[in-house]
């Protein structure tokens, strides 16, 4: 049976509005997108939490015995804000919208029990950053296994994250570790 050029054209059409509006979203994505994208909007809110409390720590912080944890403080803030770069940008490509207003993100990141504090002490502030990415470790790890091979970039991406945030966590208690040691 041929097709008639009519109905091969409102095929291609609707082929075609199918591909503008999915993008990159094929019947081989097989995850739920809406689950995917609030997962990354929650996750994202706690990496700009951190951000801004490892901001808070670099400005705060004044040791004359570790001179060098506000530089690492410092670098810590702008490879957070990255992170929120990386799953704003994932978000996006699959069709969701990065949350951004303040109020939304300081609930979303409360959610999963991430505030910025201040921190009296170094010690302190050394503490509420590895608790931060100690609570980001879990929820990632989780969420990776979730997604298992449902959706393979973003299980990349968020592979990504989670080394970094290993490290952060590692270098926060290698200077714990440092500290007590020099009591
Ligand atoms: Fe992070
Ligand atoms: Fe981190």
């Amino acid at each position: 049976m041929s097709i008639t050029p009519y109905t091969d054209e409102a095929l291609a059409q609707s082929e075609m509005n199918q591909a503008m509006e999915r993008g990159p979203l094929t019947d081989a994505y097989q995850a739920d997108v809406d689950w995917v994208i609030n997962e990354m909007n929650r996750l994202r809110a706690t990496e700009i939490a951190s951000y801004l409390q490892y901001k808070q720590h670099g400005y705060m912080a004044v040791s004359m015995l570790s001179p060098g944890i506000k530089g690492d403080f410092e670098e810590h803030a702008a490879a957070e804000l990255d992170h929120a770069d990386r799953l704003a940008h994932r978000i996006q490509q699959l069709g969701g919208v990065p949350i951004y207003h303040p109020v939304e993100l300081a609930a979303k990141a409360a959610d999963v029990g991430v505030q910025p504090e201040q921190a009296p002490t170094l010690t302190d502030m050394v503490i509420a950053n590895l608790m931060v990415e100690r609570q980001q470790i879990e929820s990632y790890t989780n969420f990776i296994r979730q997604i298992g091979d449902k959706d393979l970039v973003t299980r990349q991406i968020l592979i990504g994250i989670l080394a970094e945030t290993e490290e952060h966590a590692a270098e926060m208690s290698d200077y714990l570790k440092l500290r007590s040691e020099m009591r």
